[in-house]
């Protein structure tokens, strides 16, 4: 990052005085997002949950029609759909990639259908192609929440952010390419870009003039000042990210850890895959849980992270209707993924240290597995304030809603019986 650069791009705005309404630094981020993903039309937005909701706006799809979209990724896409007076339906995802596709899309298809809404997540495109011939097919939408994904490409080439009608992107500091905080919308549509502009500034088409629905949705110029700068560097920064997910790869092949998945290695030779997240999954011959391993590195000072715990089908206002829904890889993924630091500022000696923990955790002192196997040699050392967390989560789903009760006591006789087991092979021990 110049950091020098962006410092004498604040001194301008400074200078100018021109902070907002979609000033120069905005309009130049636009133009230069444009050709980079040679796309026609870019917005720039105050974050990607906005711009999922001005994206769904822009399709002016019938009220109360059906978007099909995962489980498995972060709450805002949801919350876009409801926030548009769309009903969400969630599908399961491939096990593999962690994305949906068409079989999973199909199995929730129905005459209410209006569109698709799929999420490139972790820097791997979907398959754009089959997702394409099937909305084609049954005339429905077909959108993207491209958030994790900037920089990524479909295998026939082409950059994320051609896909579907229209499709959005975050800027936030968490991604790849940040601007602090921020959004964009890019499409190929004349059409709803025309939608799209006004929307982000109170539907104001001109002097005293307001044409349609909008609010304030536009990026600032100092965030769009950043994004610029970042922008010049994309490609080193995909490469760098890419050799992360490399580094972990190798080492791990090394030392040879099982029962633990590594997502990335699936897409190395995936070109236009970013790997913007360094995503593992814990699995069951692991002698320790997702958990208890976030915990363990969480000791060691490595921010480990879970995602999408605990699916959105059982986060609330959606967890009410969905109390049966079926949806077998999701709900592993959400026990098992495990999301590890990667980014500008991890050195391959950090992954060093990363995966010299996890060779450790694979053979260290009993997991709650080996407790069940009636081995107690060894203290547990690890924080199960987690499982109390969730514990008392679910306690208090099952006073509030009471069609949720059956399904919230089998999940805390299960919770509750794991507790037990660990407090009893600590000699009785309060956890
Ligand atoms: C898949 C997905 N969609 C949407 C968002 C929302 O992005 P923002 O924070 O820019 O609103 C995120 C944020 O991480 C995300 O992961």
């Amino acid at each position: 990052m110049d950091r020098e650069g962006f410092l004498r791009d604040v001194d301008e705005i400074l200078d100018t005085r021109i902070f907002t309404n979609l000033g120069p630094f905005a309009a130049k981020l636009e133009a230069t997002v444009c050709s980079y993903l040679n796309v026609k039309h870019a917005f720039a937005v105050s974050n990607a949950s906005v711009g999922l909701a001005m994206m769904l706006r822009a399709l002016e799809l019938r009220a109360g029609g059906e978007v099909i979209l995962p489980a498995y990724t972060f709450i805002a896409t949801a919350h876009a759909v409801i926030e548009c007076g769309l009903k969400p339906i969630f599908c399961d995802c491939d096990p593999e990639s962690h994305l949906i596709g068409v079989k999973e899309v199909s199995a929730c298809f129905s005459p209410n259908t209006v569109a698709v809404l799929a999420v490139n997540l972790w820097g791997l495109a979907c398959d754009v192609e089959g997702l394409r011939s099937f909305a084609e097919e049954n005339h429905i939408s077909l959108l993207y929440d491209s958030a994790h994904s900037f920089g990524a490409r479909a295998p026939c080439g082409t950059f994320l952010g051609n896909f579907g009608e229209a499709e959005v992107f975050s800027m936030h500091a968490t991604k790849l390419f940040n601007s602090f905080e921020g959004g964009l919308i890019t499409t190929n549509s004349d059409l709803i870009a025309k939608r799209l502009a006004p929307m982000r500034n109170f539907g104001i088409t001109g002097q005293d003039q307001v044409s349609c629905w909008g609010s304030n949705y536009k990026l600032s110029e100092v965030h769009a000042a950043f994004a610029l700068r970042q922008l010049c560097n994309i490609e080193k920064l995909v490469d760098l990210y890419k050799e992360n997910a490399k580094t972990y790869t190798k080492l791990l092949e090394e030392h040879c850890v099982p029962g633990i998945r590594n997502w990335n290695e699936s897409f190395l030779s995936h070109e236009g895959c970013t790997h913007a997240y360094v995503c593992f999954e814990i699995q069951q011959n692991f002698p320790l849980t997702r958990d208890e391993v976030i915990a363990r590195l969480r000791d060691n000072n490595v921010f480990a992270k879970r995602y999408f715990f605990p699916g959105l089908h059982k986060c609330q206002p959606y967890a009410r209707r969905l109390k049966d829904l079926k949806i077998p890889v999701t709900e592993k993924l959400c026990e098992e993924v495990l999301v590890l630091p990667t980014g500008s500022t991890v050195k391959e000696s950090d992954i060093e240290r990363v995966v010299d923990l996890l060779k450790k955790f694979s053979k260290s002192s009993p997991s709650i597995n080996k407790h069940v196997n009636g081995n107690t040699e060894h203290e547990i050392s690890v924080d199960f304030s987690h499982l109390q967390e969730k514990i008392s989560y679910l306690r208090d789903l099952k006073c509030k809603y009471e069609d949720l009760t059956a399904s919230c006591e089998r999940d805390l006789s299960f919770l509750e019986g794991r507790l037990t087991r660990i407090s009893l092979s600590r000699g009785g021990d309060r956890l």
